[in-house]
């Protein structure tokens, strides 16, 4: 069945996680081009502050306190939408959060929690919205933002991409269900690489030192570019960053070659040894994180947007990129993890928490290995 989605300015969004990062910017640029927006999070002071700022620039926003872990607050932030605008016709299950910390130190109620918020939650944001949308009959979006860590592991964030994987799964069970019953609901997976927000701050964390990006990172504006570009389009996958396809695709392609490379990059990829840990007061796992910023505290190479969310955006350009990449992984693949790509010597790290254990910095080999990977 065909679906036609309403333009951008015509719709309500709803957005969940909106007062920091990816949800913030993207409802900022909803805003900008005329939609109107239902806003949630815990931080219920950041997203009235910026519901009043959409007000105040002529736009019309709607803030709600929900915590997505919870099937009732999720009940009552579709109940206000409607309430308030009379229906809502895009669904952003964006709110998350990680853990960086190894398999077996993490504690079990720390994963319970952190799959409440972004497996469980986004169950109960798809059954909020996909009933809505059936129920009035006319077509809506559904837009599940996962990761590129849901389409392939990685160390050190387990329950992360464990959760991730998990509402990977959901979403292409729910959109197949959906298609054979022919249900007006366009179903939508975002597959974010890295992005400049305030996830690492965020995250709770088990190492001494400071979790962030190093390496390449795309802005959040390219994710938000993603999701708004789903909400009128119907779209199956929106990968934000080649970085995120070409992880996929390596691994796919060639598993264990991949297991390889994310034992040496992780750690000096992930963790700054020069600055100790602050997680302990900025972890957003249980309490609403603390709001209005967009962007995090990384190092590295700063994308000033993503090449790929545009050919995706044209379907004959992304043919012709997917085969450029074919080649490319073909060609890794014959050559397996040679010395000559991971340069110089870059340590298996052990995970430790210990501060006299700190991971080395990010080496020559790290930063070789991150540009074969993301160069787009
Ligand atoms: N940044 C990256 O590198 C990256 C990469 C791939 C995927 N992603 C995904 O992108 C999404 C957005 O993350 P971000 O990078 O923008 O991180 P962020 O800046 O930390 O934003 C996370 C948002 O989720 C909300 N949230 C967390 N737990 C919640 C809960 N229990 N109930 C309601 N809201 C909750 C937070 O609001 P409150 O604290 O106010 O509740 C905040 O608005 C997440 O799903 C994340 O997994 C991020």
């Amino acid at each position: 069945m065909e679906i036609t989605l309403k333009p951008l300015a015509r719709q309500v969004v709803v957005i969940t996680g909106a007062s920091s990062g990816i949800g913030l910017v993207t409802a900022r640029m909803a805003a900008r081009a005329g939609a109107r927006l239902v806003l949630a999070a815990r931080n219920e002071e950041a997203i009235q502050q910026l519901a009043q700022e959409i007000r105040s620039q002529g736009g019309q926003a709607l803030a709600v306190r929900t915590d997505v872990g919870s099937e009732e607050d999720m009940r009552q932030l579709a109940e206000a939408a409607i309430a308030e605008f009379g229906t809502f016709d895009t669904w952003v299950n964006n709110a998350g959060v990680s853990i960086f910390g190894r398999c077996e130190e993490v504690s079990i109620a720390d994963m319970r929690r952190m799959f409440d918020t972004l497996y469980w939650g986004a169950v109960y944001g798809s059954r909020m919205a996909v009933a809505h949308f059936r129920h009035r009959g006319a077509a809506g979006a559904l837009i599940n933002v996962g990761s590129f860590f849901g389409d392939r592991a990685t160390p050190v964030q387990s329950t992360y991409c464990t959760a991730k994987h998990a509402l990977h799964g959901w979403t292409d069970a729910l959109r197949m269900e959906l298609e054979m019953e022919k249900a007006p609901v366009s179903v939508t997976l975002i597959h974010p690489g890295r992005i400049d927000t305030p996830y690492n701050e965020h995250a709770q964390s088990y190492y001494q030192h400071q979790v962030a990006h190093r390496g390449m990172v795309y802005p959040p504006e390219a994710v938000a570019e993603a999701i708004l570009f789903a909400a009128a389009h119907p779209k199956r996958d929106m990968y934000v960053g080649l970085q995120a396809k070409v992880l996929k695709m390596v691994g796919d392609a060639a598993p264990r070659f991949l297991d390889k490379l994310m034992e040496v990059v992780t750690i000096p990829g992930q963790v700054d040894p020069d600055r100790p840990s602050r997680n302990s007061r900025t972890s957003a796992l249980y309490k609403a994180g603390y709001g209005l910023h967009e962007r995090g505290s990384h190092q590295g190479w700063f994308r000033s947007g993503s090449f790929y969310v545009k050919i995706q955006q044209h379907p004959l350009l992304a043919a012709a990129a997917v085969a450029g990449l074919g080649l490319a992984i073909g060609a890794l693949r014959k050559g397996g993890p040679s010395r000559a790509l991971v340069g110089a010597p870059a340590s298996l790290t052990p995970l430790s928490t210990s501060p006299s254990a700190a991971p080395p910095a990010a080496g020559r080999g790290e930063v070789v290995i991150m540009a074969e990977l993301e160069a787009e």
